[in-house]
């Protein structure tokens, strides 16, 4: 039977530590992305990010942000899913709820900087590649885009 997942805008301390942890092994542990840039000035409080994690039950298993970039325009970053849960589905709910928070927020368009491996997943979600792959803490990426409707 398919897990049931909770996702949520974080609200509260505990939650944004419970996100970051995603975070830390996702990125900084398995990816070896640099503390100092995988945590920045964006994961701030006041900061205007909107920060998003899921739980398998009491268990933090994914999380991701949502950040304002230009007028309109939301940047989605720090898409990660607990490598134990990947291929469930689980990042697609993680960036069907960023989507529909995002539309609340009145953003009509939405960019990341996708991780190369990951462009399939992005496109599937309707995200279309723009530009040349270039390197960012040391992984290609390729910047992505969806109009929001
Ligand atoms: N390559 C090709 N297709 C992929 C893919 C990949 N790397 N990852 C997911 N997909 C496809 C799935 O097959 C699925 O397709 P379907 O709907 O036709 O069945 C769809 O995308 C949704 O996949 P899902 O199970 O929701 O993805 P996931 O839970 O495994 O999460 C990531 C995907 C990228 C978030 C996850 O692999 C991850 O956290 N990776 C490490 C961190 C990372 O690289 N984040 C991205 C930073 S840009």
């Amino acid at each position: 039977m398919n897990k049931t997942y909770l996702i949520q805008t974080v609200q509260s301390v505990k939650e944004m530590a419970d996100a970051l942890s995603v975070r830390r092994l996702v990125f900084i542990e398995e990816q070896e992305v640099p503390a100092d840039l995988e945590i920045d000035e964006h994961d701030e409080a006041n900061s205007g990010t909107t920060h998003f994690v899921a739980y398998d039950r009491e268990t933090p298993v994914g999380a991701s942000r949502l950040r304002p970039y230009a007028p309109g325009v939301g940047k989605v970053e720090r898409v990660a899913v607990n490598k134990t849960e990947r291929g469930t589905g689980l990042g697609r709910l993680i960036m069907l709820a960023l989507e529909e928070a995002a539309r609340e927020q009145n953003y009509e368009t939405l960019k990341l900087n996708a991780q190369t491996h990951a462009q399939r997943f992005y496109e599937k979600l309707g995200y279309e590649p723009h530009g040349d792959v270039f390197d960012e803490a040391g992984i290609e990426h390729i910047a992505m885009v969806k109009a929001l409707r």
